[in-house]
């Protein structure tokens, strides 16, 4: 069994601005909140929430790869699911979503990452798909008895293993590798994975080498949208793009996250947000996270520093999706104009705000031509 991404993945379907949800697998989802109705991980719940995406023709769902939480009053994120475990569960529970793994490199071998990564692709016939990530928070990679890399070698290092990775998914031959960090005798990979050449890869790295990284070897890259700077956003976009075009001749998908508060009115939606963010936001955890992140005073004004807290409590620094289902369209519609090709969405009470999200906010896409019609 095997056929093109564009037949089962939905990454590849028609509509013009494709949908995920980021962060279905650990506790407090993208919200550094102790406010009620945010996520927790629970079987029950996420495959709730999970189905209900699956049912309105969303095109994605991306879990965090986490190991420990940040601290705090919420220990955020502390509790969660592993990623390709989730992503097989989720796959069987669902029809037609797209399902990624997020793979920390340092921390699984390419071999066995290769293997389960074809195992959920036959699960979910052909719906998978892997985000590369090297590794950021230092506490969660030396519980694995090892000092975190230099930044920029984490991505030489990531470059092998997902080298050794297509290898295996590929090859018809065994073959040998003799790598700087990898070494493999007789890499055997069957059966194959369902989509061919191989399932599409991600990887949201921001730096200049990430950025290169996931144009060279990559199929989707994030770009961070700074505050709500659409202008900033199109040049950002139009530059990915051409990276990956001029340098190394590809075509890649361009997505950024966004958090949702969806209000009856603008001002109730701005209420509830601040009201989540100042009063129930775990702002030691936010520090805790800021810190291992290496933004802090000194780095970003005082100023800068608050406001960028403030929207990682908020849905971890995604762009902020605010108001009424009417305005969140429009908002939606700016950010496909900007040229994006797909928004990863989070929500603070999250089955409620993908609830109203579906009901209220999709019809309006639809009428927008953002998206095709559901009937
Ligand atoms: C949408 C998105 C998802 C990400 N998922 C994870 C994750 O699950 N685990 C993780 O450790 N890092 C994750 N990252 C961090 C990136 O992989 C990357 O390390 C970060 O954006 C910094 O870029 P740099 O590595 O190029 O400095 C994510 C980033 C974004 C924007």
């Amino acid at each position: 069994m095997s056929s093109a991404r564009a037949a089962t993945n939905p990454l590849y379907g028609p509509n013009k601005l494709k949908l995920g949800l980021f962060g279905l697998n650990v506790d407090n989802a993208c919200a550094i909140s102790s406010v009620d109705g945010t996520f927790h991980p629970e079987w029950p719940v996420v495959k709730r929430i999970t189905q209900m995406a699956d049912k309105a023709g969303l095109e994605a769902l991306v879990p965090v790869a986490r190991w420990r939480g940040f601290g705090g009053k919420t220990n955020f994120n502390g509790a969660n699911f592993e990623t390709y475990t989730w992503a097989a569960g989720i796959g069987g529970a669902t029809d037609n979503i797209g399902v990624f793994s997020t793979s920390h490199v340092p921390v699984i071998h390419p071999i066995v990452a290769a293997k389960q990564a074809t195992t959920i692709d036959h699960i979910t016939g052909g719906r998978f798909a892997l985000n590369v990530v090297c590794g950021w928070f230092e506490p969660e990679m030396e519980m694995f008895g090892a000092s975190i890399m230099p930044h920029d070698e984490r991505y030489e290092y990531a470059a092998e293993w997902l080298d050794v990775v297509k290898r295996l998914w590929t090859s018809e031959e065994e073959f040998d590798f003799e790598g700087k960090y990898f070494q493999i005798k007789r890499g055997f990979h069957q059966p194959k994975p369902v989509q061919r050449p191989f399932p599409p890869v991600m990887n949201a790295g921001g730096s200049g080498i990430g950025r290169h990284f996931a144009a060279k070897y990559c199929d989707m890259i994030f770009v961070h949208i700074k505050g709500d700077q659409i202008e900033a956003a199109r040049k950002d976009v139009a530059e990915v793009r051409e990276l990956a075009r001029k340098e190394y001749g590809r075509d890649i998908q361009v997505w950024a996250n966004a958090y949702l508060v969806i209000g009856d009115t603008d001002e109730e939606a701005l209420k509830f947000r601040d009201y989540y963010v100042n009063e129930k936001g775990d702002w030691e955890a936010v520090d805790n996270l800021v810190r291992s992140l290496g933004i802090q005073t000194g780095v970003l004004p005082k100023e800068m520093l608050e406001a960028a807290k403030y929207h990682f409590i908020a849905g971890w620094g995604g762009y902020p999706l605010v108001g009424t289902a009417r305005r969140i369209a429009s908002e939606l519609e700016k950010l496909s104009g900007a040229g994006l090709d797909g928004i990863l969405l989070s929500s603070a009470r999250y089955e409620e705000g993908l609830t109203r999200f579906i009901s209220e906010v999709l019809p309006l896409m639809e009428q927008a031509g953002l998206r095709g019609s559901r009937a």
